[in-house]
Formats: C-alpha cells, structure tokens, sequence
C-alpha cells in the first residue's frame, strides 16, 4: 500500500521543524498526575502550551485565574511551557496557537472511550492536528482533579497526589466553600 504525501500543514505552513503542542484541560486542581504528563510532553514536544477551557459547564472548585497561577507556579522550571485560557473550540484555539499537536493522558481503559471520541471529532474539524496521548506513571494512575476534591473535601489526606502549594490552595477554598454548594465560581 502506498501513502501520498500528507498535504501542507495549515498548522506549520513554514514547515519549521518544531512541534508546538497543546495540552488541554479543566486542571481543577492541578495534580501530579498532570504534572508528570506535562514532564513528559516537555521532553518530546518544542513548547508545550498547558490550556485552561475557560467556559466550561462544570462548575470549577477554583476560579480560572487561580488554575493559571497553580499551574504557572509548578512549571515555573520547565523551559518551554507556557499556560493559557481559552473558550470555544480546542481547535480553534491551536489553530490560533499554530500548535500541531494536542497531549492528552490516558490512565486505564476507562478513559479510552472519551479520549477516542474527542481526539476523532477533534481530527473530523482539524485533520492535520495530531492528538497524542501519554500515560502517566503508574503511581498516577488512580488520581484525578475530581478524586482529589472529593477526598479533601471529607478530610482525607491527598498529599503526594497534588503539589504542596495546591493543598494549600484547597485549605483556604475549602474554608470558603465547605459544602462546595456555593454558585459558581467568578473567572
Ligand atoms: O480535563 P478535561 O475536563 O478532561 O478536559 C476536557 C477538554 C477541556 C479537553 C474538552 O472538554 C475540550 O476540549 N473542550 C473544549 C470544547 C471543544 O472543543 N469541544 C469538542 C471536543 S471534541
């Protein structure tokens, strides 16, 4: 079977030789978990652009602006990391990035059904834009933003899970919110 080349990529139209990636996400909070992803994605991809959905339905434990300065704190040591907001469409956005990539972790099966659905409508509306997926280290595998809420909300430790400086953060919110009933949170 033979392959055509692939057509010019709108995404990379100097043909430049480096890969710009975006890696999406709620990040609400930040854990290890994507922390390790991010180390990972640093080492294979030029830049790395750690995008924040700004609209999402969910309603956030922490506002965006603190998600940004959490997440720009813990990779203040990484070369080539930058972190944004964004709305609307993830391939809109890398479109305006001129990223050609989208990092996405996958931890066990259960996130494969999701993960196989995003990256296919995101590649139906952007067909050069490649979605890479990573797997965390096994010690991660079990984490998520949701996990760590719901665990710190009821008094269960999440140290180790998370940076120091997020169970701070989760301290002083959780005192705000202990119920986690309070209406949305501002942007
Ligand atoms: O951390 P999450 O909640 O799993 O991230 C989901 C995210 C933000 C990657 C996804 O909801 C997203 O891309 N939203 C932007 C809107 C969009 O492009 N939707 C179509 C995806 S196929």
């Amino acid at each position: 079977m033979q392959f055509a080349p692939l057509p010019p990529d709108p995404y990379n139209p100097f043909d430049v030789n480096t890969v710009r990636a975006i890696y999406p996400g709620t990040f609400d909070p930040l854990t290890n978990g994507h922390l390790d992803l991010i180390a990972r994605g640093s080492k294979i991809f030029d830049h790395l652009v750690i995008a924040i959905l700004n609209n999402s339905e969910k309603q956030p434990l922490f506002p965006v602006r603190e998600r940004v300065e959490m997440i720009t704190e813990a990779t203040r040591e990484f070369g080539n990391i930058s972190v944004s907001t964004f709305d609307g469409l993830l391939v809109e956005f890398a479109r305006q990035q001129q990223a050609q990539a989208l990092l996405r972790g996958i931890r066990a099966i259960s996130d494969y059904e999701y993960e196989f659905q995003m990256a296919l409508m995101n590649r139906r509306l952007a067909p050069q834009l490649e979605t890479v997926f990573m797997m965390p280290a096994e010690k991660y595998s079990y984490v998520s933003s949701r996990l760590i809420r719901e665990v710190f909300r009821l008094g269960g430790s999440v140290e180790g899970l998370v940076p120091p400086m997020v169970i701070q953060r989760l301290q002083a919110r959780i005192s705000i919110d202990p119920a986690g009933d309070l209406p949305r949170s501002p942007k």
